[in-house]
């Protein structure tokens, strides 16, 4: 070692100190025009944290792409990706990572223009704190109040507005005081308790890092100082027992551990915990770490429990406090923001994942949109990539959360496609609803396997699909008839005759369509449990409600008959007219015209129209069922 290097104890003392410090996530709301990544770069600059060959990079391209002539362009360094230079544009959200000596920082940079809001929101719901920032010659924007309004919803208690370019304003104490009164009303009506705004100069780094004594008459503290004082871990710690339990943990007969991120609050051996969704309680006997046994965890580690009873617990149940426990429910209310290009449908079937539950989820309700501009509530049928609504949600089992207010660990669910398996939407609880709790389902003695034997059959769906005028309905109605004259029981669900009574007050948007078939599904089913052989003849254009309406019945009983007939047939035969009318846009939303048409991919009986006849076809289908059965 040589002599100039500190003793170890004071290397100790470093490591320990850094390992202590705590960690403040943030993030940066505002566009490329307000200096946000000149921002960034100055936090990083001034915190040293750049390395030198980074810096030699950007002092390189600054000259190349920069809009500071021979200065070090700071914006270059964080807006990473060279496309987004090119354009001056930052695209996705990136994470940048700094410290001091008293804190470590990651920031989450997120575009700014309205087509970014959901990746906003992905930002917003990792984050403690959030920076807006204003342009001082153009104060508080409709932008800023979009953003200020995704922060709050995703339950960011603590902004700061960061009012941008005072060097531009001549350091003017009226321009700020201005601007600042504007967004405290705002902020008020937002219902944001902790906000601060600063009067800073990113560029020449004024109240930046520290006051450079341009704007004497700022008393307050600098963005950094307040960054690294700003009190914001008392809330998780404080706040009862939350464990989703991500797995069982079950190495021999003798141990049996429940592991998890405790999300918040804290527990130590001895302590009574309740897991929520049977109600049952035991005794915390061990708290285990990472490296070993420890007395007492809190909210941010991950841990496994052994309690002292033999308590029924799986995957996805969320270990509480005893005297707060989460609601426990399968239907709720939440804002949903919507991430995707397709737009959401109420009624069709998402998964939803909870912390660590999973559950297939329902928007029976859109309540209203939220016009994230304005923060009027309209009335909407669906939403739109980036728009935020307010839902009733119905799940197929209950899980046990809390409202996000409470607990942003175990209030927040995203939706999934269930095809794509793309995060479609997230959504932020607002309370459990209980309308269906008190309704049981009832056993009868005559159940459907006593009704299929007194028909001497056995029950099922045979469901056919196609475009309007593929012979859906012509084949149903000739296998029927046959059908009928071997002595089966059976029932056509007809698309044109249904429409007639149970669904006539459905059209043909998607969420119409989406609904008419949720409708048919349940109907099929109940005459199912009646015992009968059920034809449907529906366009049924979607995947996703085909696979909702197998879902509902047995494996065996659901029989998908995709009635596979090109377009160019189905619209030269125009048996109603109808493609004529499309075509000359009397008529909107047309299957295979202006509205999908998604083919199945593994149909159990696929007819082709050149195969035969309406009749002949009808026996392939008879063949099909009598090779089954
Ligand atoms: S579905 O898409 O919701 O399954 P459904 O099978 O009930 O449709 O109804 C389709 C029938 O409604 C068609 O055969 C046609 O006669 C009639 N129809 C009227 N308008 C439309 C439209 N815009 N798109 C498709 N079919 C329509």
């Amino acid at each position: 070692m040589n002599a100039a290097a500190p003793p170890d104890s004071e290397i100790a003392a470093f490591l320990a100190a850094q390992a202590d410090k705590d960690q403040l996530r943030f993030i940066t709301c505002g566009s490329v025009d307000d200096g946000k990544s000149t921002l960034l770069g100055r936090l990083l600059y001034d915190s040293k944290t750049l390395f030198e060959d980074q810096l030699s990079a950007t002092a390189s391209e600054s000259k190349k792409y920069g809009t500071q002539g021979e200065e070090v362009d700071l914006a270059l360094l964080v807006d990473g990706l060279q496309a987004e230079r090119e354009q001056g544009i930052t695209i996705d959200v990136a994470y940048r990572y700094f410290e001091t000596d008293k804190r470590k920082f990651i920031a989450a940079d997120a575009p700014g223009h309205e087509q970014y809001t959901r990746n906003m929101a992905t930002g917003a719901s990792t984050v403690d704190l959030a920076i807006l920032l204003v342009d001082a010659r153009k104060g508080v924007l409709t932008q800023t109040r979009r953003h200020s309004y995704i922060a709050s919803l995703f339950g960011i208690r603590h902004l700061v507005l960061a009012v941008n370019k005072m060097d531009l304003v001549g350091y003017d104490q009226e321009v700020f005081e201005r601007i600042a009164a504007d967004y405290a009303a705002f902020a008020a009506s937002l219902g944001i308790a902790d906000v601060h705004m600063i009067p800073i100069s990113a560029l020449t780094g004024d109240n930046v890092f520290e006051a450079k004594g341009e704007m004497p008459w700022y008393a307050g503290p600098s963005l950094m100082a307040l960054l690294e004082e700003i009190d914001i871990h008392r809330d998780d710690l404080a706040r009862p027992l939350r464990m989703p339990v991500q797995w069982v943990s079950r190495p021999d007969l003798d141990f049996r551990g429940f592991s998890g991120t405790i999300v918040s609050g804290t527990i130590g051996a001895g302590e009574k915990i309740t897991a929520s969704l049977s109600g049952r309680s035991s005794t915390v006997t061990r708290v285990l770490g990472p490296s070993g046994e420890i007395q007492r965890a809190q909210a941010g580690q991950a841990v496994t429990l052994v309690l002292s009873d033999e308590i029924d617990i799986s995957r996805g149940d969320v270990l509480a406090a005893p005297d707060h426990l989460p609601e426990v429910a399968d239907q709720l209310a939440a804002h949903i923001i919507w991430m995707d290009s397709e737009p959401m449908l109420p009624e069709r079937t998402y998964l939803a994942r909870f912390a660590t539950a999973h559950a297939t989820a329902q928007i029976t309700d859109l309540v209203n949109r939220v016009d994230v501009n304005t923060l009027d509530r309209l009335a909407a049928k669906t939403l739109d990539l980036n728009e935020v609504g307010y839902c009733k949600v119905a799940l197929d089992r209950a899980v046990a959360f809390d409202a996000y207010d409470d607990d942003r660990g175990t209030g927040a669910f995203v939706l999934i496609d269930k095809f794509t398996n793309a995060t479609v939407g997230a959504g932020v609880i607002d309370f459990a609803l209980r309308r269906a709790s008190n309704i049981a389902w009832h056993d009868m003695k005559i159940d459907k396997a006593a009704r299929a034997r007194l028909n001497d059959q056995q029950p099922c769906v045979l469901w056919f699909t196609g475009l309007s005028g593929s012979g859906k309905s012509t084949i149903a109605d000739r296998l029927e008839q046959k059908l009928h004259a071997m002595g089966k029981r059976t029932y056509v669900l007809d698309g044109d005759n249904v429409r007639h009574g149970l669904n006539k007050d459905l059209g043909f948007t998607d969420q119409d369509r989406v609904e008419n078939i949720r409708r048919v599904a349940e109907v099929a089913k109940l005459m199912t449990d009646a015992g009968l052989v059920v034809l449907t003849s529906f366009i049924s254009p979607f995947r996703s409600e085909r696979q909702m309406a197998r879902a509902l019945m047995e494996e065996s009983e659901f029989i998908e008959v995709f009635v596979d007939t090109p377009l160019e047939v189905c619209e030269a035969r125009d048996p109603k007219g109808l493609y004529k009318k499309a075509r000359a846009g009397e008529l909107k939303n047309f299957t295979g015209i202006d509205s999908d048409y998604e083919a199945p991919k593994n149909a159990e009986i696929v007819l082709k129209s050149g195969d035969g006849e309406p009749d002949e076809l009808a026996d392939q289908i008879i063949a099909y069922l009598k090779a089954r059965r």
